[in-house]
């Protein structure tokens, strides 16, 4: 775990045909990838996450359009903006998150370490401080 969010820069295969971008488990991200997500046609002024997890890592790319991402992880809280798709936040289980200012053609690509588990989710944010405060000496 690191103070700073971990943002990758991935390279693009681009050619007079366009470009193509690649994500593979343990290679371009630090996890194996076991499930995959999308949001899109999100509407205006909507706010979304709002939540932490116990043991799920995931990777944020905005494949098309940008968006943002609030994360908190009681030591620091930080804004990130998701404008190419070639630019991968790692969320860690103990990165509350929330998206918003979402475009129009936002399409928001969220790879994930474990299949979908309502149990893994932490969605009350006084329970994430309890889970994950205090655990400052985990950064250092
Ligand atoms: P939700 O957690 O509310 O989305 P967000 O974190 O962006 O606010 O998920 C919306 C619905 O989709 C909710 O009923 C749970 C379901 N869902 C799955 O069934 N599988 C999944 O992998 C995810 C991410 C959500």
């Amino acid at each position: 775990m690191s103070v700073k969010s971990q943002i990758i820069q991935i390279n693009s295969l681009s050619d007079e045909r366009g470009s193509l971008s690649v994500i593979e488990s343990n290679k371009q991200i630090p996890f194996e990838i076991r499930r995959v997500f999308y949001i899109f046609s999100t509407k205006e002024n909507i706010r979304r996450g709002f939540h932490a997890h116990y043991k799920t890592r995931q990777a944020l790319v905005s494949v098309s359009g940008t968006c943002k991402v609030f994360l908190d992880n009681t030591i620091r809280k930080e804004e990130v903006i998701l404008d190419s798709p070639n630019k991968v936040l790692i969320l860690e289980p103990n990165d509350w998150h929330e998206m918003y200012d979402f475009s129009d053609d936002c399409v928001l690509l969220v790879l994930a370490s474990e299949h979908y588990d309502s149990n893994d989710y932490i969605r009350d944010y006084d329970e994430f401080v309890s889970v994950y405060g205090n655990k400052q000496y985990l950064l250092l």
